[in-house]
């Protein structure tokens, strides 16, 4: 078979430790000024193609990780090379405009074009802005702006409603709440840091909304061998939000990932969220299904709540990283009466746009969908074997489309696990305490599987 990627590396290879003595060195010059801890390594950016990553000391590494799910067509794709060598996005080259002042005539033909032929059915309108929390902040607004209309019953804010907006002391405004899930990670901005669950050490010393936190159903895997669990910590989650938002008429919305990402790759059923719209949806809260991590095909299909069969649309859904730019789709209805309630000076980016045209043109082309889906499927049933083979280590194996995981024994080995890995040239990231995560590019094919699984079985023979 032709492979999605031409020209990829024929494979992993390792010369030196991972990071090698000249990433080290980098690091060194790095860390004078800028916190460097996190960085994993130095990746040489022209020389990474397809699902591999070239580092500054040569080793070739296959990318399970995606720099955090931000990679859709792996590196240096040649359509996104050719467009910026034709010329293609020289319009966007240039300077970096306001694009709420005087936007490139080409911006509007991304919104209509690209940004609108992947809009999530029923949701015809959107907002730009470059980043997932900033992308979860407007949208938990929008749902403030929604909630306070109805209130007023449409009318404008009193001359006294302004006045007390300027001293921070809005009625019913400033107890208005958001409700998320235990273990969910919807950023690190101050707004969205309140609905953001999943690790003490990104909300330590930040003043944070006291909105209320609800147990997420977390699905036991083997699904089949679960089931009566998992029904039941679903239907107790539910009667949670249920009771909340019967409790409380001050909470605007509902927030939930369709996989928490950060959380530890915790799943929930469709049956469970098809719930949760319709718990909502008869209350008029505003549900935002936040896909910054499961957006633009990762799962298999462009949107991973596509997968749901919902009762109606959700109100809202976020998006980032593999989109390109920072962003929400949502209901007319929710369209502000007012210019300026959600605005920022450069509302998005025109050349990440631009790129994302070219994406979504491979997308479609390639069928990089029916690929995900072709790919997760022999992911998750040797990510299957692999628990099996190693039944003390590992556990859990789970996953739609590529984006999947497995439990590791404990947090402490999980963190060894993906060291060495590293040192066997394979890039992956944990999820929660003790999860490995993947969240390859979209043209990640079997042969890429395979070798991964190659090295996670070298690892696991010395850590079982
Ligand atoms: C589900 C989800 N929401 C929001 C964010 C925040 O995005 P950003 O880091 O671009 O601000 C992330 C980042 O990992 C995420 O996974």
């Amino acid at each position: 078979m032709t492979p999605l990627f031409p020209d990829e590396p024929r494979g992993i290879s390792v010369s030196t430790a991972i990071p090698g003595p000249r990433s080290e060195a980098l690091r060194l010059r790095h860390a004078a000024v800028q916190d460097a801890r996190t960085v994993h390594f130095y990746q040489h950016a022209r020389k990474s193609r397809g699902n591999y990553i070239v580092d500054v000391d040569g080793n070739t590494i296959l990318d399970l990780y995606g720099h955090i799910a931000c990679v859709p067509l792996g590196y240096n794709h040649p359509d996104l090379l050719d467009a910026w060598r034709g010329g293609r996005f020289d319009w966007a080259a240039g300077y970096r405009p306001a694009l709420g002042i005087a936007p490139p005539a080409e911006w509007v033909g991304i919104v209509e074009g690209a940004l609108s032929r992947v809009a999530p059915r029923g949701l015809p309108n959107l907002m730009t802005v470059t980043t997932g929390s900033e992308a979860v902040e407007n949208a938990i607004k929008t749902a403030f702006v929604r909630l306070a209309r109805r209130r007023r019953n449409g009318a404008a804010p009193s001359p006294e409603d302004l006045a007390l907006t300027m001293l921070n002391r809005q009625p019913h405004t400033n107890d208005m709440k958001v409700i998320s899930f235990e273990g969910a990670f919807h950023g690190r901005s101050l707004g969205s840091l309140s609905a953001t669950r999943s690790k003490a050490i990104h909300k330590l010393d930040f003043p944070a909304f006291e909105w209320p936190v609800v147990a997420f159903p977390a699905n036991r895997f083997p699904l089949d061998e679960n089931a009566a669990y998992n029904r039941e910590a679903e239907a107790r989650s539910l009667d949670q939000v249920t009771a909340l938002l019967d409790a409380d008429p001050q909470i605007a919305a509902v927030i939930i990932e369709p996989i928490q990402g950060e959380g530890g790759d915790r799943h929930a059923s469709a049956a469970f969220f098809q719930g949760l719209r319709r718990i909502t949806s008869e209350r008029e809260v505003t549900l935002i299904v936040d896909e910054v991590q499961t957006g633009a095909g990762g799962t298999g299909t462009f949107w991973a709540h596509e997968a749901w069969d919902l009762p109606e649309p959700p109100d809202i859904v976020t998006f980032s990283k593999k989109m390109q730019l920072g962003g929400y789709y949502f209901r007319p209805e929710l369209f502000p009466a007012e210019p300026w309630r959600i605005f920022n000076t450069f509302l998005g980016d025109p050349l990440r746009g631009a790129q994302l045209e070219v994406i979504i043109e491979v997308i479609e082309r390639d069928d990089l969908l029916g690929n995900v889906v072709r790919t997760g499927k022999t992911l998750v049933r040797e990510l299957t074997s692999l628990v099996g083979r190693y039944p003390g280590l590992l556990s859990s194996a789970r996953g739609v489309g590529t984006y999947a995981a497995i439990d590791v024994r404990d947090p402490a080995t999980r963190d060894r696990m993906v060291k060495a890995l590293q040192q066997l040239g394979v890039e992956s990231g944990g999820s929660g305490d003790r999860s490995i995560r993947f969240r390859p590019a979209l043209v990640f094919e079997d042969r890429h599987v395979h070798e991964a699984i190659d090295r996670f079985d070298a690892v696991a023979k010395v850590l079982a």
